[in-house]
């Protein structure tokens, strides 16, 4: 079981960068192998920038993620949607590489918690005939929610981030099964 982590900011510091790596890392004591796309490090161009096609950064990408069985993934939500970085990067996958593979949704967000960036998320997957899982997580206020050590703070956002995985994990198990 191979998951891809995907954020919608470019440092892997970033709160959605945190919470893409605490999922991963919760998926590897599952028993799950974990990669972590990193932007900031392997930048993405814009989808019809000059050379974009060529660009050796977007191969890699798309054959890692044809290779992946999962994806986790994050956005910071921006203006009430996902940011552009994460959808660019929605924009250079396709059905051949995620269609018919689980996704886990989760969002950050500087006020209250709220399902619209996770909601426009699922509708954009459905283009990519991919199985986004019904379990979700929006982390609202999220400059208070991790501790000094990375953490998260609330044991109930920890449990619903370890649900959200684990269904990704199941769903994958299943999807995997009926490609055999
Ligand atoms: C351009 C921009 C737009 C934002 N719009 C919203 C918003 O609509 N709602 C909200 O709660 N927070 C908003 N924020 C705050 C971000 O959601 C918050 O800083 C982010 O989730 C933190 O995660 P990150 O470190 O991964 O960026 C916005 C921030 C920026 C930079």
């Amino acid at each position: 079981m191979r998951i891809l982590g995907l954020s919608g900011e470019y440092r892997p510091t970033s709160k959605s960068g945190m919470m893409v790596n605490l999922a991963l890392d919760y998926a590897r004591s599952k028993g799950a192998e974990v990669i972590f796309w990193d932007c900031n490090e392997k930048p993405l161009p814009f989808v019809g920038e000059d050379g974009c096609w060529e660009n050796a950064n977007v191969k890699e990408f798309q054959s890692l993620a044809a290779e992946c069985d999962a994806f986790l993934v994050c956005s910071p939500e921006y203006h009430g949607t996902m940011s552009g970085v994460m959808k660019n990067t929605f924009d250079w996958l396709y059905d051949k590489h995620v269609g018919g593979k689980a996704f886990g949704l989760m969002s950050t967000l500087g006020g209250i918690q709220n399902a619209n960036t996770l909601n426009h998320m699922r509708i954009m997957l459905r283009w990519l005939h991919a199985w986004p899982v019904p379990e979700q997580l929006s982390v609202g206020h999220v400059k208070e929610a991790f501790d000094e050590n990375g953490q998260l703070s609330d044991p109930k956002t920890v449990e619903r981030m370890h649900s959200l995985v684990d269904a990704v994990l199941n769903t994958a198990v299943m999807m995997n099964s009926q490609d055999e």
